[in-house]
């Protein structure tokens, strides 16, 4: 598996990194007409990276062949503080110059089982094939304390080779409905960049890149099959790591 570590010295410096490499992989597709279809994730980290791309680099990239999709959502709705669009919206998607259609949010706010089946439809409908599952050229992971990413739990490792494109999943703790995007279709992405930060996270970030495959946490299952696995992480997140680099 290509992997690749992006260690910065603080998590401002993180998210302006991890804008710039974002910015060139969309100019640089833009440059030779490619659409490109990135699937963003909630949660504080994901906020933080998507806020410095809406401060800073709405008039220096050009969004017009971007398509936006989601990792996961919280089954609430667009103007709920809990929503990941609600987020992005707020602090990204509001700020650049994209054409609506290319916005695929998906609609928490409905009954969540049949959602899944209708945003799997969307999302078939608006990516190319790829080991006949969808094909993305980037997807943005975040990391819980549990070793969860997207939606998939420690207690619903099972969406992790589910044979569907979405799955709703329960919060283990909230007991909140999500729908998610599986892991199959997660490893099937060209790019899969994990950003974490801060030192509550060094642990699990330790554990998984030490121990790929690890039965506790499912992030420890995102190994992408034919892409590039890249973490980018604070010094913090990446404290344990300097035992196995
Ligand atoms: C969500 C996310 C989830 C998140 C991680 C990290 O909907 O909450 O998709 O996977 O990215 O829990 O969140 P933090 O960066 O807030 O720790």
């Amino acid at each position: 598996m290509n992997k690749v570590i992006k260690i910065s010295p603080g998590q401002t410096e993180l998210a302006w990194d991890f804008a710039r490499e974002i910015s060139e992989l969309i100019n640089s597709a833009d440059s030779r007409k490619k659409t490109l279809n990135i699937a963003l994730s909630g949660g504080t980290t994901p906020k933080l990276m998507l806020s410095v791309l809406g401060d800073n680099f709405a008039d220096t990239v050009s969004w017009k062949n971007v398509h936006f999709f989601w990792v996961d959502e919280r089954c609430v709705p667009p103007g709920d503080s809990e929503s990941n669009f609600g987020m992005a919206n707020k602090v990204f998607l509001d700020k650049i110059n994209i054409p609506a259609k290319n916005i695929h949010r998906i609609r928490g706010e409905k009954n969540p089982e049949k959602e899944a089946v209708r945003y799997s439809g969307e999302i078939s409908r608006h990516t190319p094939q790829l080991n006949n599952l969808p094909f993305f050229d980037l997807i943005v992971l975040g990391l819980g304390l549990d070793g969860h990413t997207a939606s998939i739990f420690p207690g619903n490792i099972e969406l992790l080779n589910s044979d569907k494109i979405c799955e709703v999943a329960v919060h283990p703790v909230s007991q909140q409905k999500r729908v998610t995007l599986t892991g199959r279709v997660i490893n099937n992405a060209e790019n899969i960049i994990f950003i974490v930060t801060g030192v509550n996270k060094a642990e699990v970030v330790s554990e998984i890149i030490k121990n790929p495959g690890i039965v506790d946490y499912p992030a420890a299952f995102i190994e992408p099959t034919n892409g590039v696995l890249k973490w980018y992480l604070d010094d913090d997140a990446a404290s344990l790591l300097n035992q196995w680099a």
